[in-house]
């Protein structure tokens, strides 16, 4: 296991999670990395660490171009257990090294590890550490995801290690964007963001204006996660779609999502989606039978319209609907227009759970539909004429 040259005397040294399948609920389709880079200049630092299970990868990385005592920084970034995980282990063998990390770093690193005898130096947005002939400027951005995330930028390279941020859920054979597929590297980076930044498009926005005011000039992005954007093609994608994504703005389609027990909230499901079709509108109607959770969310983040079915189940929401109102929930998208439609048996009124999170999100709605049995055809035509209303 060596390390891989990214620059002259800049290294990747991270680790390949080729078989993860599924990250605290979101699920992977081609596998992870977890990014760390090390700078060889008169001092050496090491940026951000691995998940703890892969950690034996990430050491002979690093032993592959110096040696632990050589070590003089540690960076942390994030303090997310997929980049701290081994963090302890990684001081262990460097115990002269000095962990360079904000203050909720600082805060968060003791309270997951005992970090006791370990050395700090907090920074702040702006502050540098001089390595010799380059350096190191950090920018916090706060909630982007954690409290503690950040991103540190070496001017005289043009790169920022941008942790999870520009991130993908992608494990290949290169550690470049312009050698992967670079199909799946940009599906992969809108399902990154769509499932772990949607609620943060504010600190999105805050972390791409600082670098504005910064004038941090920006040839290539090596973030924690997959392949690192190299070239101005590359790199122009992914900063374009963050401001994009970051904005909210939508594209004019529509998201039909439901559940069914016995085929009626499928037909529901289907009249809604031809009334879309038949308008004009782009629009995609998943089951989560078999469409999953974490795919959906990325339909759903350009999405103007969102349409939510649900059977009722003793009087409940469908358990794999409640799970996506659940997750769609705390991943808060905003600015959309919702319809909450379902189908009961011997008690209406399920459907209001799902009307009550989208008002709770903000969006604007129509009145809620549900239907008992099996709809007829002159229910459908009603549905027909009612998902209409939603339409601009
Ligand atoms: Fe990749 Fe927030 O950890």
């Amino acid at each position: 296991m060596e390390a891989i040259k990214v620059k002259e005397d800049v290294y990747w040294v991270g680790v390949k999670d080729w078989n993860l399948t599924e990250f605290h609920g979101y699920h992977v389709s081609h596998g992870s990395t977890y990014n760390a880079y090390l700078i060889k200049d008169e001092k050496i630092a090491l940026i951000d660490g691995v998940k703890h299970y892969l950690s034996s990868e990430n050491i002979a990385r690093i032993r592959s171009v110096t040696d632990f005592s050589k070590i003089d920084y540690i960076i942390v970034n994030h303090v997310e257990l997929d980049h701290s995980g081994n963090i302890p282990e990684l001081v262990k063998l460097a115990p002269q090294a000095t962990i360079v990390t904000n203050s909720a770093g600082k805060m968060a690193l003791e309270a997951h590890f005992d970090a006791s005898d370990w050395k700090f130096q907090i920074v702040k947005t702006g502050e540098t550490l001089s390595l010799g002939k380059r350096n190191l400027t950090f920018v916090t951005t706060p909630l982007l995801h954690w409290p503690d995330s950040m991103m540190s930028y070496c001017p005289q390279e043009k790169i920022l290690f941008s942790n999870d941020g520009f991130g993908q859920h992608y494990c290949t054979n290169t550690i470049w964007a312009k050698e992967a597929n670079f199909g799946i590297v940009c599906d992969e980076a809108k399902n990154y963001y769509a499932n772990i930044l949607f609620p943060y498009g504010a600190q999105a926005q805050k972390a791409l204006n600082t670098a504005n005011e910064l004038n941090l000039e920006i040839e290539m992005i090596a973030p924690s996660h997959g392949c690192i954007w190299d070239g101005e093609k590359e790199v122009n994608w992914i900063l374009e779609h963050y401001a994009k994504w970051a904005s909210g703005e939508n594209d004019g389609s529509a998201v039909v999502v439901y559940d069914t027990m016995w085929g009626a909230t499928a037909k529901l499901a289907e009249t809604i989606t031809a009334v879309f079709q038949d308008a004009g509108v782009p629009v995609v109607k998943r089951c989560l039978t078999n469409a999953h959770t974490s795919e959906i969310m990325t339909d759903i983040l350009e999405a103007k319209y969102v349409a939510i079915g649900t059977p009722t189940l003793n009087n409940e929401l469908f358990p794999r609907v409640a799970a996506f109102v659940t997750y769609m929930k705390g991943l808060a998208p905003k600015g959309k227009k919702g319809f909450a439609f379902a189908s009961y048996g011997w008690k209406p009124g399920v459907v209001s759970k799902i009307q009550t999170v989208m008002e709770e999100l903000g969006w604007q709605t129509i009145a809620p539909f549900d239907e008992k049995y099996t709809p007829k055809d002159e229910v459908l035509e009603k549905l027909k004429e009612h998902t209409k209303t939603i339409l601009d």
